[in-house]
């Protein structure tokens, strides 16, 4: 089925969030080390820029390492953490030609320094693009991003009480960039892992099984349509939408 087709580009999301997960799963089911699962999850990452190039999507943020991924072992955080350097190297001029910006948010300092250099230089010549803003949340969780705002807020000269939702927002790391419409996790797991808990306050939420290495251009656009087909009420009855 082509779903592409039957797209509504009108509700195009403009923002998806994506947790990326299954990739030790898929790896380890053919027999190969779970690197071989990374590795290949970079081409989703490409399959799904593209589909959500191809629909109007105008942010993609995707999880790729949390805070607590930190605790697998040191084989596999090294492995990722190259991974992420080559992948940048590798890519960064067709992301750039493409229109891509790239921006990441999450606990940078904490990244080796090879991972930070790598970033600023992709961010540095990415700055100008504006078809899609590609947000790569790295050493992220949400708990860590809401902790730190409310540390800069308490210690901001202008703190006022109350503080207001708005005022939280802006120090959080996402500050600027809209709440993300959709949210789609692979591998069959039904949970949230500590990623953007205050900017899903409303977001709807796409579940497939698929591992994150078998994640292609359709399953985006099929994630897509899903959310399109649901009606999102924000407290109101649904006759009061129309
Ligand atoms: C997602 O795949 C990638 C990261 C968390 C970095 P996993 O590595 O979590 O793969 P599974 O869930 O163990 O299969
Ligand atoms: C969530 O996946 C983090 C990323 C996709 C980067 P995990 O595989 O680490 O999540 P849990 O541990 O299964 O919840
Ligand atoms: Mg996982």
């Amino acid at each position: 089925m082509d779903y592409l087709l039957k797209i509504d580009r009108n509700k195009t999301p403009k923002h998806v969030a994506i947790i990326m997960d299954g990739n030790g799963r898929w790896a380890q089911k053919q027999g190969h080390d779970r690197l071989y699962g990374h590795n290949f999850g970079v081409e989703s990452v490409r399959e799904s820029l593209k589909a959500a190039k191809e629909i109007g999507v105008q942010y993609l943020t995707l999880y790729a390492f949390s805070t607590e991924n930190w605790n697998r072992p040191k084989d596999e955080v090294d492995g990722l953490m190259n991974l992420l350097v080559t992948s940048l190297a590798n890519e960064i001029k067709e992301l750039s030609e493409g229109g891509v910006r790239i921006s990441a948010i999450g606990d940078l300092k904490g990244l080796p320094e090879a991972c930070q250099n790598e970033l600023i230089q992709a961010m540095n010549a990415t700055n100008d693009n504006k078809e899609i803003h590609l947000n790569l949340a790295l050493n992220y969780s949400a708990k860590w991003e809401i902790t730190r705002a409310v540390n800069q807020l308490m210690a901001s000269e202008n703190l006022k009480l109350p503080v207001t939702s708005e005022n939280i927002e802006k120090y959080l790391t996402t500050q600027g960039i809209p709440d993300p419409e959709l949210l789609i996790r692979t591998s069959g797991e039904h949970r949230v892992s500590n990623f953007l808990l205050w900017q899903i306050a409303y977001t709807e939420f796409h579940f497939t099984d698929v591992l994150w290495p078998d994640f292609k251009r359709e399953d985006f656009f099929k994630a897509v349509l899903d959310y399109q087909s649901r009606e999102r009420r924000f407290g109101m009855l649904s006759e009061q939408l129309i």
